[in-house]
């Protein structure tokens, strides 16, 4: 080969080589709404200088000079504009053509230009910039000054409202970590923290007028929540309490903290300064126990404390609640400059404004259909007192049920009343999807998976142009049961946030699991840079419950080269102490196997399943066999199958296959199949249904799947060692409103799962 041809060659390779490694090094969550990479790299040093024009950039300058040369070099930015020379220089332009929070972002080798139409905008480019850094950026490192690959980008966010709430009441953060966690958001563009800043369990903002509520309501002995954390401490130390959050008083170590009002105000400063308004939510009338335990005549009858399902709310229909509630949100109202206050609403037991004459003298004489209306009457003479204030009343989406002003902000999370959306919007009061079942990140990782929260798609189909222009967008909730510490919010904040944050910013056409795994993957390091400790890619391979005649294999597959798996199989705490897997594991006897992943500094939550020892059950031989199984219907609103109970009335039909069947659709109803299937080879045979709401199937009276309760669509197995023939099975199942879904796989041995057949199905 011709040396110059060679040569030419390597090049080209060593050049595309170059660009690939680049688009791995580019790992933006969210992805932009348009991206463009290019060849090269704006190399930073030390007479790169920053211009900005206008006073809307100084801030975002002064970010990003920081982030390039340390907090001390000073002198890197200009007020002004580039020269002609055009070399070197990194210029913050003020420009017309974009959304209030986009920016276009140009790098080139000679320059790089940030455009925005304000402060926001240009806040942005520069979270781009700092995740298109490398790590090694310090501002001691001056010797290997970072470079940045060459692009354009142009940018904006999908939604306006992309939130995360952290309730602070169950269990305390402090300041400096809501701080942390606020620079978490904004890395990710998320613009809203809203705070719960009280509940039954404990008062976390000083309210001046009444200072018992923080003297007192913000300290409890430890609750049942505490001890879960303490019991849960002994195997995962993500729950332990810290010491900094015990206080002793009067002779007892109590458990709590609160925020005072300059405090606060410090904080909302502090997130501002990084484009996110902070939302407070003062939770009434229920969830109001820390307050009522103090000020017992808030309630109805001077109860406190917990009534049969939550804990006694104030009394709507006494004029002292009202001015109780006015002062204290007149004090947040003075602390908090957001437009909205989130009033809660949800959850509220009603059961005390039925007994109560003033509440009921209240409906006769407003002429309330009941407690329900009663709470939106509550619900206006507040929002009426927040407009004076000049804020906007926020709410759960119960303050749908009795009638709302058209004003109201409605936050929709409970996937089972999924009606409140629709009734929102179609009265014209804007909207923010919160759902339970995917964005209450305070669920465990391996309930609500990174997959699950990114492809929940927050504008329901069905939703006109008019109804999605009420859609401000979406928040993830981090309640605190069992989120006692920073460490532990971390790891139920990431990787899921970063899903949260692409579905709030980046358009939907754009969105791709596959890909934003790849980037979430890639943006390890950049996490373990920022000690965050992360919930780590689950290890595959480890069923609730594995059952075999003879011997079993534990297969993992461990989704990162550098992870470790540790197990145990004698049900202690597995550590890096104990076994390390390496290989598959033949197991010959029943036991529980525990394991935990490792990476670095990381580790998991203890993985577990158990392997059962069964012998082939025998099939039954039934006579008269005729194709097609027996399945009854009865209406009503279930919990779980255990609550079916079919009577003469319910209608009983043979049908071919174990589905919904004509009923797909309907809502608030119960299903049970009974017949046999039959099995064409002895072995152990595996059962998967996915349903929602819940189901059972059982061979026999042995419970092979339980898939029960009220639940979105959700997947479930189980095993059982079957010998060939027939063997009597089995399906119940309910729908108690919202989707519904009933669907059955069988694995049979040596084969793959698929659908139940109806030619295997019998009665
Ligand atoms: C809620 O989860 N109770 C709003
Ligand atoms: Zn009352």
């Amino acid at each position: 080969m011709n040396k110059l041809y060679y040569f030419a060659l390597c090049l080209c390779a060593i050049m595309i080589m170059s660009f690939h490694g680049q688009c791995q090094k580019i790992a933006l969550i969210p992805v932009p709404a348009k991206m463009q990479l290019t060849e090269g790299e704006f190399q930073i040093n030390k007479s790169t200088r920053i211009y900005c024009s206008t006073n809307d950039s100084k801030h975002s300058a002064g970010v990003l000079s920081a982030l390039l040369f340390g907090k001390a070099e000073k002198g890197k930015v200009i007020s002004g504009v580039p020269g002609n020379a055009g070399k070197n220089y990194i210029f913050f332009k003020e420009v017309k053509d974009l959304p209030t929070e986009g920016y276009r972002l140009s790098i080139k080798s000679q320059n790089v230009v940030l455009e925005a139409t304000g402060s926001v905008g240009f806040f942005y480019a520069v979270q781009t910039i700092r995740q298109l850094l490398p790590l090694r950026v310090k501002a001691s490192e001056k010797a290997t000054l970072p470079s940045l690959p060459n692009l354009t980008i142009e940018d904006y966010p999908r939604f306006a409202w992309r939130g995360l709430m952290l309730d602070v009441s169950r269990h305390f953060q402090t300041l400096e970590e809501i701080k942390t966690f606020i620079d978490y958001m904004a890395l990710y563009k998320l613009n809203t923290l809203h705070l719960h800043l009280t509940d039954d369990q404990g008062w976390r903002v000083e309210i001046k007028k009444y200072p018992l509520l923080t003297e007192k309501g913000a300290w409890r002995e430890h609750n049942t929540q505490d001890n879960d954390c303490l019991n849960r401490a002994k195997e995962d130390p993500t729950y332990t309490i810290p010491e900094k959050n015990y206080k002793m008083i009067a002779g007892k170590k109590m458990y709590g903290g609160y925020y005072t009002q300059d405090q606060l105000r410090d904080l909302v400063r502090y997130a501002s300064e990084r484009c996110i308004t902070i939302i407070p939510e003062v939770d009434m009338p229920g969830h109001f126990k820390a307050a009522v335990d103090l000020y017992p005549e808030l309630s109805c009858t001077k109860e406190a404390g917990w009534g049969s399902l939550f804990s006694f709310p104030a009394c709507p229909s006494k004029e002292t609640t009202y001015e109780f509630m006015k002062n204290v949100l007149t004090e947040i109202a003075s602390i908090f400059p957001a437009p909205y206050i989130h009033i809660g609403g949800d959850e509220v037991n009603v059961d005390s404004w039925k007994k109560c004459p003033l509440c009921q003298s209240s409906i006769q004489k407003k002429g309330l259909k009941d407690e329900h209306e009663l709470q939106s009457d509550f619900n206006r003479q507040i929002e009426a007192f927040l407009h004076s204030k000049g804020k906007k009343l926020l709410g759960w989406d119960e303050i749908t049920e009795g009638g709302l002003t058209k004003e109201a902000t409605v936050m929709w999370w409970r996937n089972w009343a999924p009606k409140a959306p629709y009734q929102a919007v179609k009265n014209g009061n804007d909207l923010i999807m919160s759902p339970d079942f995917q964005y209450y990140l305070s669920a465990e990782n391996l309930e609500t998976p990174l997959r699950k929260v990114y492809e929940y798609e927050p504008c329901p189909a069905d939703f006109t142009t008019e109804d999605a222009k009420h859609l401000l967008g979406v928040q993830a909730c981090f309640w605190s049961e069992q989120i006692p510490n920073f460490t532990r919010l971390q790891f139920q904040a990431f990787p899921r946030i970063m899903a949260l944050a692409e579905t709030a910013w980046t358009p939907s056409s754009l969105k791709n699991y596959t890909d934003f795994y790849a980037r979430v993957t890639n943006s390890f390091p950049r996490l373990d840079a920022m000690k965050i400790h992360f919930h780590l890619p689950p290890v595959e391979g480890l069923k609730d419950l594995t059952v075999f005649t003879d011997k079993a294999t534990l297969n993992l597959r461990i989704p990162l080269q550098d992870m470790k798996v540790y197990y145990t199989l004698d049900g202690t705490a597995p550590t890096q102490n104990s076994s390390l897997y390496t290989h598959p594991v033949v197991i010959d006897h029943a036991c529980k196997v525990r394991m935990r992943s490792y990476r670095g500094e990381n580790f998991s939550e203890i993985r577990e399943g158990n392997f059962e020892k069964q012998a082939l059950r025998e099939p039954v031989n039934p006579v008269n066999l005729q194709s097609g199984i027996k399945r009854t219907f009865q209406n009503g609103r279930f919990e779980s199958t255990r609550d079916l109970n079919p009577d003469q009335n319910s209608d009983v039909k043979v049908v071919q296959n174990i589905e919904t069947g004509e009923y797909s659709g309907r809502e608030f109803y119960g299903l049970i199949f009974n017949g046999f299937i039959k099995v064409e080879k002895d072995g152990v045979y595996e059962f998967i249904s996915t349903s929602d709401d819940g189901n059972v199937l059982l061979i026999g009276d042995t419970m092979v799947v339980n898939n029960d309760g009220s639940h979105a669509a959700s997947e479930r197995s189980g095993m059982i060692a079957l010998k060939a023939g027939y063997h009597p099975i089995t399906v119940k199942y309910h729908q108690r409103g919202g989707g519904y879904e009933l669907k059955i796989e069988v694995c049979a041995p040596g084969e793959s799962r698929r659908p139940l057949s109806a030619d295997e199905l019998f009665h």
